[in-house]
């Protein structure tokens, strides 16, 4: 069975962290994003992967990827020179997929509990389609599918419905076969100017074709805004330190769920609060107070400050009497401030400086 992963699209729910490169490669816990997806697939045996890259800094994409050996897969890139759609980013999959079965990943969507046991049973079903369901709060935000009580089938899928008849969002993982080709190829674009996925589900089933579903255990997160990815990385930090799956560096100390990166000193006078992850040779103090849920990415020097719920990413100077929360500072960026002590939610793209 091979894998694809989405790693087009605008991303414009992210600016400004992606005026400078993809939002699937901005880090969740010090790991892009895309690599939640593409660890998933290797777990579950599948190592021919297709990366479908967009217009938003692709060769970002091939730089860290490479051709999959570092990860022990092999990366074929697919470029998709617009975001059309999912379902018109699967169609220019044909030839890679050739007669398999398939597996589609949004490379923005994080699953807690990894794809083996779906694809196992998709792998040994007849069934022309396999989705995956999680409850959600909001239905209004997601594709959702309408369960008919007696059959337990599927009935209706709906993208973003405004009158939601259920609270079973379609995630971004799509087991298929190749039919589902053909029905891309009679879709119209939607109001948004896109070939849908859910467009292409429901047609699907409307011919007659099977189409079953596995409701998910565990969380599932879908990374598009910054609250969500704040969301993501508490998350992931949850279970950080406590099952290699999310360990980064394997030459990190670990303690509980606190996980510290080779060549990373920690001042006497600092202290930290798991769950939290930080790189490789980081700077922490003096005078610093970190986490809970705090990612901090390589090289980052931090003094006089307290950080909790934020991703701090590489090559960031903290220097400031600043508390941070919910923040996302990226890249490079430089936070500097006066004695006054001060409270800041911050989001601030690659290379920012900011003197409060
Ligand atoms: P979305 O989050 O729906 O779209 P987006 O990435 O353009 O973000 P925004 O709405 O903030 O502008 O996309 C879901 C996933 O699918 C995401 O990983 C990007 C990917 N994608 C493609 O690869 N090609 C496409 O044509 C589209 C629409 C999405």
């Amino acid at each position: 069975m091979k894998g694809i992963i989405l790693h087009g699209g605008h991303g414009t729910r992210l600016r400004p962290l992606t005026h400078t490169g993809p939002k699937q490669l901005l880090p969740i816990a010090n790991k892009p994003m895309s690599q939640y997806a593409l660890e998933d697939f290797r777990e579950a045996g599948i190592t021919d992967i297709g990366i479908i890259i967009g217009d938003v800094y692709p060769e970002k994409v091939k730089e860290y990827y490479g051709n999959g050996e570092n990860f022990g897969v092999k990366i074929t890139y697919i470029y998709q020179d617009k975001p059309k759609g999912i379902s018109h980013a699967i169609k220019l999959c044909n030839e890679f997929v050739g007669n398999e079965k398939f597996v589609v990943y949004l490379g923005d969507n994080i699953l807690r509990k990894g794809l083996v046991d779906y694809k196992n049973n998709f792998e040994t079903s007849n069934t022309d389609a396999m989705i995956l369901l999680c409850k959600v709060d909001d239905p209004t935000r997601f594709g959702i599918a309408e369960i008919n009580s007696e059959s337990n089938k599927i009935k209706k899928i709906t993208e973003k419905p405004s009158e939601p008849q259920s609270d079973l969002a379609v995630i971004g993982v799509y087991f298929l076969t190749p039919k589902i080709f053909t029905i891309i190829d009679k879709l119209k674009p939607s109001a948004r100017g896109e070939l849908e996925i859910t467009e292409a589900l429901q047609l699907l089933m409307d011919e007659n074709n099977s189409i079953k579903y596995e409701t998910v255990t565990g969380w599932w997160k879908d990374t598009g805004t910054p609250e969500d990815i704040l969301h993501a990385n508490q998350l992931v930090l949850d279970s950080i330190g406590k099952e290699n799956q999310f360990v980064i560096d394997k030459e990190s100390k670990i303690k509980d769920n606190v996980v510290i990166g080779k060549g990373t000193e920690l001042s006497s006078d600092s202290s930290v609060q798991g769950p939290i992850i930080i790189g490789t040779n980081c700077k922490v103090g003096p005078n610093v107070r970190l986490g809970p849920n705090v990612s901090v990415g390589n090289n980052s020097i931090l003094t006089n400050c307290t950080i909790t719920n934020s991703i701090i990413m590489e090559n960031c100077q903290i220097s400031a009497n600043v508390n941070l929360s919910n923040s996302i500072i990226a890249n490079g960026s430089q936070i500097e401030a006066n004695n006054e002590q001060s409270d800041h939610e911050l989001l601030l793209g690659e290379r920012s400086q900011l003197k409060i």
